[in-house]
């Protein structure tokens, strides 16, 4: 890790060890349930896991790896104009390579905010007929929702006037690599 990279944290507030217990907890609960029945699909296809580029790479990564059931996966890319022209306006950027139809699918998100971009991942890919839609995301801040989405499987919940990065996370596209959740220095944030 550079120093100039971490010149611009103020504190971490998710620990790179707190986040590796977290993501084998979910690794194990996630598979027992879809062990236990949760899968639908009526042809028996392994369960897929679609990671929502960028954020969620580096979860994902680590999540498929505590899984211990047989599964693929798969990556959509959205972009939101959240405080822009269209509030909640998403775009998809790259769909997935494959079909969903009648398959159960696990969507892994870094992060869900006000909820626009889940609702409309989750509603285009409802579309497609899928045999189980369940979401997971490393982070939620339950507080800052404007649309309700059904969230599953949640990695830690943080309060709603936190702005973190990290672990996936991004401000201005920077940060993604490091390997903890943490808040940045005001005066590393161009309008603070
Ligand atoms: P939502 O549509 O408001 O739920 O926003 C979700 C997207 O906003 C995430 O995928 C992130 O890209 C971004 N976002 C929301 N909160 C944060 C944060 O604290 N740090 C970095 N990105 C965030």
């Amino acid at each position: 890790m550079t120093t100039a990279l971490m010149d611009g944290i103020a504190r971490v507030v998710i620990s790179e060890a707190e986040i590796a217990r977290r993501v084998r907890e979910l690794g194990r609960e996630i598979s027992a349930d879809y062990r236990a029945g949760a899968a639908k699909d009526p042809r028996g296809r392994p369960l897929l896991v679609v990671g929502i580029l960028k954020g969620a790479m580096p979860f994902m990564a680590d999540l498929v790896r505590a899984m211990d059931i047989p599964l693929e996966y798969d990556f959509m890319a959205v972009s939101s104009y959240g405080n822009g022209t269209s509030p909640g306006e998403v775009r998809i950027l790259k769909d997935l390579d494959c079909a969903i139809g009648r398959r159960d699918v696990l969507v892994v998100e870094d992060i869900v905010d006000t909820g626009h971009t889940l609702q409309h991942i989750l509603a285009g890919l409802s579309a497609r007929g899928p045999a189980s839609l369940r979401v997971c995301t490393l982070l939620d801040k339950p507080h800052r929702r404007e649309v309700e989405v059904p969230v599953d499987y949640v990695g830690f919940v943080l309060p709603e006037n936190l702005f973190v990065v990290g672990y996936g996370l991004d401000y201005a596209e920077v940060y993604r690599n490091l390997p903890f959740v943490g808040v940045l220095k005001p005066e590393y944030i161009r309008d603070a």
